[in-house]
């Protein structure tokens, strides 16, 4: 959501901006701009829309400057228009800003009575003028930068340069992502590390209040008493690897057929050793309840996570909504608990606020995230990294079955510490066939692109499961909303007759989760319930389920004999691909569905 990326080189930058504006545009946007100094002073372009009609624009213009910063902007106040865009500019101040200005009202009105002159309706504008104003008063730029901190309320990240000094790019962390990093050819900043690639080497991960200054040749970190410090740096990818589609269509297909690849990456990292138990240094056994916190598609991962905790380990677990439990009451009933945020970013503004929450409250934390470099994995007590390698297509897709791997194998850790061994044992055992399993769904491919054909003319559709594959149906129906713009509901099969069977006519597909296993007999009474209303069965299930339910499935995509408790992770590939080829179908941009963002940094 929004992308800064800054060059400072002794060549033009306009070129390098724009690209790394292209690997920030998975995070989400609806409109892109640059600006660069050269001799004749500050120039800046914008675009509504893709990166491409900016890149367009900027080689018309051939900017030659040597400084620039440049940014892609997900509308928040103001409409998603050229003079919305970043970067603003004041008084010879070039500015790009990733967040929200809670106060901008305020400020505004204080600034224009002081006689600035506003160009814009974004809440972003207020900053160039307000570091302008500071500059103009005689503060250096690292004083103008800290002033933000008493004027503005929200989390941001800000980039800047002014007429004054070509040489030099300004930058403040509070509470957005920012990276820093050199390479042969300059300097630069970027909202995401995997955007630096080809560029640099390794990159600081900037932390909260710091300052930056940065140079072709130097970066000085300072942190919000302005001094110097060392933060940490990470490698930086070399190839760029994950902005290729690796012959695909989109990456969200790329990325549904990593799969098998990423389970044997945890496999080989998680099952190595005590992994876990050498990251988190805490006694399970003394953990009265688990609490799991999440948004969207890692909240399902969660719900299933608790299953497994109840069944393999014993433990109680509760899941939460990381947007409702940051504001929820918190009853202190004297439970030891232990805390795990799960997200693919690490830098969901939500899932952030909770676990700022349970810090405050005491509670250890567990921070489970692809991205590395993310805020959740520097500010949790313990991390666990996903190694789904990035993910670019909004819809998640690798990264929710790395995160059911991961959450089953930390499981298993925490069933041993309690003295479940056997639970442990079969779990693990479980785990290591997922990689073939999941090889064989992909085999299948083509059966759900049948599928998907008649399924794209739907209005509406529904999802049904039960147990640890009820959590999969609602995946299932976000996956389809969001990529497919179709109505989808998923639901407790045992839930249909309370209400939503109202919902089922001859127009509507249902797609039931169904392999074997302990519910199967129930689910298949619900299946039949809804055959009866002349719903259109989708079956997704092993070969003897589908042999059951045969009389009444309208079409059945065949999931491989599995144990039962990594269902889930195996049945999350078919309705990824439905809602995949459905959405190929309708003609949809999948890789970027409109109006989402990939990284949801603001509340
Ligand atoms: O980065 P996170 O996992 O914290 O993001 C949470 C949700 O925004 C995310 O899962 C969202 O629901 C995806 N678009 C689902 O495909």
């Amino acid at each position: 959501m929004c992308g800064i990326f800054a060059a400072v080189s002794d060549r033009p930058v306009a070129g390098v901006l724009v690209q790394g504006l292209k690997r920030l545009e998975y995070r989400g946007y609806d409109s892109a701009g640059v600006a660069t100094i050269d001799d004749d002073g500050m120039k800046r372009v914008c675009a509504v829309g893709k990166v491409a009609a900016l890149e367009s624009r900027v080689e018309a213009e051939r900017l030659p400057g040597c400084i620039g910063i440049a940014h892609t902007r997900w509308a928040t106040h103001g409409s998603p228009s050229e003079g919305d865009s970043h970067p603003q500019i004041a008084s010879g101040v070039a500015v790009v800003h990733n967040g929200i200005v809670e106060n901008h009202g305020a400020l505004r009105r204080r600034l224009k009575r002081q006689g600035c002159n506003f160009h814009s309706e974004t809440d972003s504008e207020v900053i160039p003028w307000l570091i302008s104003r500071a500059v103009a008063d005689g503060l250096g730029a690292a004083q103008a930068l800290n002033l933000l901190d008493e004027a503005l309320e929200g989390s941001f990240a800000v980039a800047f340069m002014t007429e004054a000094d070509r040489n030099v790019l300004h930058a403040k962390r509070h509470g957005s992502p920012l990276v820093a990093a050199l390479g042969p050819q300059g300097g630069y900043l970027s909202s995401d590390i995997s955007a630096l690639a080809g560029l640099a080497k390794e990159a600081i991960v900037l932390s909260d209040g710091d300052l930056v200054e940065l140079r072709r040749d130097a970066i000085a970190v300072f942190d919000k008493i302005g001094r110097p410090v060392s933060r940490p740096r990470l490698p930086v990818e070399a190839s760029g690897g994950a902005f290729d589609k690796g012959g695909y269509h989109h990456y969200m297909l790329k990325e549904i057929h990593d799969q098998p690849s990423v389970a044997r990456a945890v496999e080989s990292r998680y099952d190595r050793g005590d992994f876990i138990g050498e990251q988190i240094r805490l006694d399970f056994d003394q953990v009265d309840r688990i609490r799991l916190i999440a948004c969207g598609t890692s909240y399902y991962a969660c719900l299933v996570a608790k299953r497994w905790f109840a069944e393999i380990a014993g433990v109680s677990a509760e899941v939460d909504l990381a947007s409702e439990h940051r504001y929820a009451p918190h009853v202190a009933d004297g439970l030891r608990e232990a805390a795990i945020l799960v997200s693919q970013s690490g830098e969901t503004a939500d899932t952030l606020a909770s676990l700022e929450k349970l810090e405050g409250l005491g509670v250890p934390t567990i921070g489970i995230a692809n991205q590395q470099a993310s805020t959740l994995a520097r500010e949790a007590d313990y991390f666990l990294p996903l190694l789904a390698g990035a993910e670019i297509g909004v819809a998640s897709t690798k990264a929710f079955t790395a995160q059911l791997l991961v959450l089953a194998r930390f499981v298993a850790h925490v069933a041993e510490q309690r003295g479940h061994r056997a639970a442990a044992r079969r779990l693990r055992a479980a785990l290591g066939e997922a990689p073939k399993a999941m090889e064989a769904v992909l085999h299948n491919e083509a059966a759900i692109v049948a599928v998907a054909e008649t399924f794209a003319k739907a209005r509406s559709a529904l999802f049904v499961g039960r147990g640890a594959l009820y959590p999969l149906a609602m995946e299932g129906a976000l996956k389809l909303k969001e990529i497919s713009y179709i109505h989808a509901e998923g639901f407790a099969a045992g839930e249909l007759k309370h209400g939503p069977i109202a919902l089922v006519d001859e127009q509507t597909p249902v797609v039931a989760l169904a392999p074997t296993g302990a519910l199967f007999s129930k689910l298949a009474s619900n299946v039949r319930e809804i055959a009866a209303r002349k719903g259109r069965i989708i079956l997704i299930g092993d070969r003897k389920a589908l042999l059951a339910l045969s009389d009444v499935a309208d079409a059945s995509l065949t999931l491989p004999t599995c144990d039962e408790l990594i269902q889930p992770i195996i049945a999350a590939i078919p309705l990824q691909f439905l809602a995949y080829h459905v959405a190929a179908a309708r003609g949809r941009d999948i890789d970027r569905p409109r109006n989402l963002a990939k990284s949801v940094t603001v509340e």
